[in-house]
């Protein structure tokens, strides 16, 4: 599939820059955008030259504005249930990668964009980004996992006042809320989540899906996700790039991970 909405590089570190882009639109995710981010996706998962995603937009002004507001006229309560399922069945290949995917909020990430943010492992941003679900001041709710995934990462109190006041949270909130890890000035944005993600990159590729992995275990009970921990630690026991690790470092050398 050649793609027209989106613009892909992958760096020799295995760095994968994604960026949305529709800059016309604030990058405004209409269903093409949605049907690429798909099909990138989901090769991504099996594509040995990729071993994380830094996911922004283009152009100085906007990550991605929201869903495409042009698709709503006429959506019915099916069309609209089949609309958000789509969207949310992609955000989630997203979040299970099993490769880090950082989102590099280089503006508005509203509605769909906040949530498109949120899918993401980690979010840095620059410092004019701007979050909001302002999905209620067009008479819908978030679709795109909204009220699901921002409480997991925020808390649920201020969660309910994002979604249900549509007010936009500036980066320095941002940050404060835990929304965001790291705020930096917009010329320096891509250098600071390359610079994240490259710590990321040079460790053992299996151990970073399985802690991803374990990870989401977090929004279970303790006990489950506890026992889902240890289990997760033991298929890394068995790699063989948990026996460089050891042998790396006993030996006082870099490892070299192999992704086995
Ligand atoms: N869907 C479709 N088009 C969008 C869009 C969206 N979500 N967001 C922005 N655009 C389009 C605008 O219609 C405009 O197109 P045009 O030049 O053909 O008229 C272009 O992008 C630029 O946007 P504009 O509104 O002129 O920029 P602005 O700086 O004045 O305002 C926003 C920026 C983000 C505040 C404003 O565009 C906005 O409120 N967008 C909708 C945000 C939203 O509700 N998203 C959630 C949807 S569920």
């Amino acid at each position: 599939m050649s793609y027209s909405s989106l613009l892909v590089e992958i760096d020799s570190s295995g760095i994968a820059i994604v960026t949305i882009n529709r800059p016309d639109k604030l990058n405004a995710l209409n269903a093409e955008v949605i049907a690429e981010l798909d099909d990138w996706f989901s090769k991504a998962a099996s594509d040995p030259t990729v071993k994380g995603v830094i996911l922004t937009g283009s152009g100085p002004k906007s990550f991605v504005a929201g869903a495409d507001i042009s698709r709503f006229k006429g959506l019915g309560a099916e069309e609209g249930q089949r609309f958000a399922a789509y969207g949310q069945q992609v955000f989630s290949k997203i979040e299970h990668l099993g490769k880090p995917v950082i989102a590099a909020v280089n503006g508005f990430a509203l509605g769909g964009g906040s949530e498109l943010a949120l899918a993401c492992h980690i979010r840095v941003a620059s410092t004019n980004a701007l979050f909001g679900q302002p999905e209620v001041n067009l008479g819908i709710i978030p679709g795109y996992g909204g009220t699901q995934r921002l409480p997991r990462v925020v808390g649920k109190g201020l969660a309910t006042e994002i979604v249900l006041t549509g007010a936009m949270v500036n980066a320095d909130r941002a940050l404060a809320i835990g929304l965001v890890n790291h705020v930096f000035e917009p010329e320096g944005l891509m250098d600071g989540a390359r610079k994240l993600m490259l710590l990321m990159v040079e460790k053992a590729p299996i151990a970073i899906k399985l802690t991803l992995e374990a990870l989401q275990s977090s929004d279970l009970p303790l006990a489950d996700g506890l026992r889902d921990e240890a289990a997760l630690f033991g298929r890394a026991c068995a790699t063989e790039d948990f026996v460089e690790g050891v042998d790396a470092f006993l030996n006082k050398r870099k490892p070299e991970f192999k992704g086995r």
